[in-house]
């Protein structure tokens, strides 16, 4: 059995572990918040999603990763990233994981990400504006609007690799 657990402050993570579940099927998905620990010790392969705000990677879900890691190295794990500088993603695992937890990981991939700008507190506009004004992160005729950013081929792939661990494990 295959669990996706993500973490998620405006929904895009969330997203993702949906569309992997759309092509794998019959994955059991789990918000960090609410995770079922009975469901998630059936599962022989766990996916693990979360989003990068302000370059760091989603605290509560490194916290996670780092307080369960004998639990996790005993599973097929594998960690997607949710951010806009996708292609960033080993740098923000990097900082955050210790060898043993990347030398156990599966599958790491960045799989884009999307700002759902009406969404945001008057704190994340601040900041996203000062991050656009140096990085110009969100491209100007998206800004304070919906811009998706996902990389869907990264997506598929990562599925079917997904898909084949687990298949290999039964
Ligand atoms: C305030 C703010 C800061 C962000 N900082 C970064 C960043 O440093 N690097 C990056 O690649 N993406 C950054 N993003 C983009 C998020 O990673 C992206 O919106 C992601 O899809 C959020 O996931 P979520 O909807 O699951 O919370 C930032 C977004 C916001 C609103």
């Amino acid at each position: 059995m295959i669990g996706i657990v993500y973490a998620t402050r405006h929904g895009s993570t969330a997203k993702i572990a949906k569309v992997i579940n759309a092509y794998i099927g019959d994955c059991r998905l789990m918000n960090l918040k609410e995770i079922d620990h009975l469901v998630l010790a059936q599962c022989d392969t766990i996916v693990l999603g979360m989003p990068v705000y302000n370059g760091k990677l989603d605290r509560d879900m490194v916290d996670y990763i780092n307080h369960n890691q004998a639990f996790l190295i005993g599973k097929n794990y594998s960690i997607y990233i949710t951010a806009l500088f996708f292609s960033e993603f080993m740098h923000y695992v990097t900082e955050e994981f210790n060898y043993d937890i990347l030398k156990n990981v599966k599958v790491i991939a960045g799989l884009g990400g999307a700002i759902y700008y009406p969404d945001l507190s008057i704190g994340e506009k601040a900041r996203l504006s000062l991050l656009n004004s140096v990085t110009r992160i969100v491209p100007k005729e998206h800004n304070a609007t919906i811009y998706e950013n996902f990389n869907d081929e990264e997506i598929r792939i990562f599925a079917q690799k997904i898909k084949r661990i687990d298949d290999a494990a039964q």
